[in-house]
């Protein structure tokens, strides 16, 4: 079991920067030359691209010359037990609607976490979030903070005139309904609502306090592994609400305040 020094986790926050950008550059360019839909997935509205599947590969191959030994659990190539105790939990391309459409908001998330690969368990090491044609570089690191290029980030109070939120959808048809009835029931606490299409993103901008805060149902670790540690490291509150067994507990971030706001109302009486 690898011991985790600040200067191991700092390392291994440069490491998925580094890996992210490179990752985020071959997105573009792959986007550039024209979108390939190469299957859908638990729906039709669920797509995935040529290019998820080789930007995934050229993060795992990068992965496995320079951290041989560290577990792995990516969006498109599945898991792989390591012996270090560490894990790489990586979207290749979170975000992929906006991605096959043309919108800019889609990005890169790698994370590193310790210990047992189940969000609930795992312990943050470092992350990275990589928005491409926004070109901006979101990292953090156990106990460093959560940082934007050089600048540190900090979630926000939520503001008196109501919070900025922003909320996903499942790709399952048969789930809109319940998050419609949790979005409403949400609501009054809101100044208004941003739907962005990548739950990494969503993450980012919390840490960042672009956004106040930020809650969708049916995540999956890849989708907030980085991002949660984001906004973490920016002295914000990430929970997953409800059951343990309900596979669609509901993330939920922002200031401690605010969370739990938020989880009152989402999870309440429709
Ligand atoms: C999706 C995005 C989206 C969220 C979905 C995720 P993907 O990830 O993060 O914003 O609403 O729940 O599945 O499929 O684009 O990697
Ligand atoms: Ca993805």
């Amino acid at each position: 079991m690898t011991a985790v020094t600040d200067g191991l986790a700092d390392e291994l926050r440069l490491l998925a920067a580094d890996i992210a950008q490179e990752a985020g550059a071959l997105a573009l360019r792959r986007r550039a030359e024209g979108v390939a839909l190469a299957a859908t997935k638990s729906s039709l509205a669920d797509i995935v691209t040529e290019a998820d599947r080789e930007v995934e590969a050229l993060i795992r191959s990068r992965l496995a010359a320079e951290r041989a030994g560290d577990g792995f659990l990516g969006e498109e190539s599945g898991a792989e037990q390591g012996a270090s105790g560490l894990t790489w939990v990586v979207d290749p391309i979170d975000g992929t609607v906006n991605y096959a459409a043309g919108f800019p908001a889609y990005a890169v998330s790698i994370a590193v976490v310790q210990g047992e690969p189940d969000p609930d368990v795992w312990d943050d090491v470092a992350g990275a979030v990589f928005a491409p044609v926004l070109g901006e570089l979101f990292t953090a690191a156990r106990g460093g903070g959560a940082w934007r290029g050089g600048d540190r980030l900090r979630v926000s109070e939520a503001p008196p005139a109501g919070a900025l939120l922003a909320t996903g959808f499942g790709y399952d048809p048969s789930t809109h309904d319940g998050d419609l009835a949790a979005v409403r029931r949400v609501m009054p606490l809101a100044r208004d609502l941003r739907r962005i299409g990548a739950a990494s993103l969503d993450l980012a901008y919390v840490a960042a306090g672009r956004l106040d805060g930020y809650f969708e149902r049916g995540l999956k670790p890849w989708d907030f592994a980085a991002g949660r540690m984001l906004v973490r490291e920016a002295g914000g509150v990430v929970e997953r609400a409800g059951s343990a067994s309900d596979a669609r507990r509901m993330i939920v971030a922002g200031s401690a305040d605010l969370v739990r706001d938020i989880i009152v109302r989402a999870m309440g009486d429709p």
